[in-house]
């Protein structure tokens, strides 16, 4: 008999349907895990679950009682409680380094965009009110070449995003990290700050750090009272590592210039957010890694990650070592 897994969310179309030749498969996508009969039914006997931003704790885990692995769609794993999932030996996966260039991309696009107020300028040009031939200094965006870029969390994407920055742009560049990174020093002329240096410092400040404890409500009232009025801020890292109603009294305030934003406190985000009433805001939908080639690349590490796991190995990608240590 086939071993039963869930897909969740998101999960490539090529990757599914091979997953569907060797396991019995169910899809869901937008339910309420705590209360659909169904995922209840198929969780209770699934050995596996592959798929994005599931909220997984203490109760899911007590619903699937036959977990082996679950594999997350993302780099990020603020969705799944490890501890709970390490007491019951149930690895936990997601995928590093596949997405990497493609988010710092992202969020080099969502930088220029702000700065240049392209979005806004798309509307303008779209609604007919081009009517001279020159645009006036009320349009004008901000120079991003030879900019300082304030980085903080130096890691996988943080190192793209400055290798963009320096060798594309000639910006400066400051990062923030828990940890010195060497390499980026040397490779990225990057220098080290703490945290108030390098909000005071930079011209643009991108947040992509994961979010933990730690993280969560790092970026607040305080710290946007600390950059410069003249600062853009970039999230591309989750919507609760600021707390986003500090971020709108700073934009209200002028305390910053303005904000590119990948992520959301709540995502989809609440229709009457007020931030989607800012011309100084560009928003996109959590799009980080969302390109054709990439999502497929994280479905097939995902999967790959889902079948070690299903099968007692220790997958590529195991982000709760302790599980399988369990196992063993
Ligand atoms: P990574 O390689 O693990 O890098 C994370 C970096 O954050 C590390 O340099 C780490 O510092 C730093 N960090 C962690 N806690 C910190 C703290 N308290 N203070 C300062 N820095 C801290 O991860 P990655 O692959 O670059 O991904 C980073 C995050 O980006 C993901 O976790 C996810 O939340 C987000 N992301 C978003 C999208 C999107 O679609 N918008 C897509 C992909 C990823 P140390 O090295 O010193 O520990
Ligand atoms: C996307 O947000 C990811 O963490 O991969």
């Amino acid at each position: 008999m086939k071993k039963k897994i869930i897909a969740y969310n998101r999960v490539e179309k090529p990757v599914l349907d091979d997953l569907k030749k060797k396991y019995d498969v169910r899809f869901f996508k937008n339910i309420d895990t705590k209360n659909d009969p169904e995922f209840l039914e198929h969780l209770s006997e699934s050995e596996g679950i592959i798929g994005l931003e599931l909220p997984v704790d203490a109760e899911l885990l007590d619903n699937g009682p036959n977990l082996k692995v679950i594999s997350n769609v993302s780099v990020g794993y603020n969705n799944l409680d490890l501890d709970e999932m390490t007491k019951r030996q149930i690895m936990g996966t997601n995928t590093p380094g596949v997405l990497t260039d493609t988010v710092a991309d992202t969020v080099f696009g969502i930088l220029a965009a702000t700065a240049r107020r392209i979005p806004e300028l798309d509307q303008f040009v779209k609604n007919g009110e081009w009517q001279t031939e020159a645009v006036g200094s009320e349009h004008y965006g901000i120079n991003i070449h030879h900019k300082t870029l304030g980085i903080i969390g130096m890691g996988r994407i943080g190192k793209a995003i400055a290798q963009r920055g320096h060798f594309g742009f000639d910006m400066d560049i400051l990062y923030h990290s828990r940890t010195r990174k060497p390499d980026a020093e040397q490779t990225f002329n990057a220098a080290y700050r703490t945290l108030d240096q390098l909000l005071e410092e930079s011209d643009f400040v991108c947040m992509i750090t994961p979010l933990t404890p730690e993280t969560e409500g790092m970026i607040g009232k305080r710290e946007f009272q600390k950059m410069k009025k003249s600062a853009i801020f970039i999230n591309g890292s989750r919507g609760k590592t600021i707390v986003e109603q500090d971020l709108i009294e700073a934009l209200k305030n002028g305390d910053i210039t303005a904000a590119g934003l990948d992520v959301f406190e709540n995502e989809p985000i609440e229709p009457d957010n007020p931030l989607l009433n800012m011309k100084n805001v560009v928003t996109t939908p959590h799009i980080g890694s969302s390109t054709h080639e990439t999502e497929l690349a994280m479905s097939e590490l995902a999967a790959e990650n889902l079948e070690a796991g299903l099968n007692g190995k220790r997958p590529p990608n195991l982000v709760n070592p302790a599980a399988f240590e369990k196992i063993e």
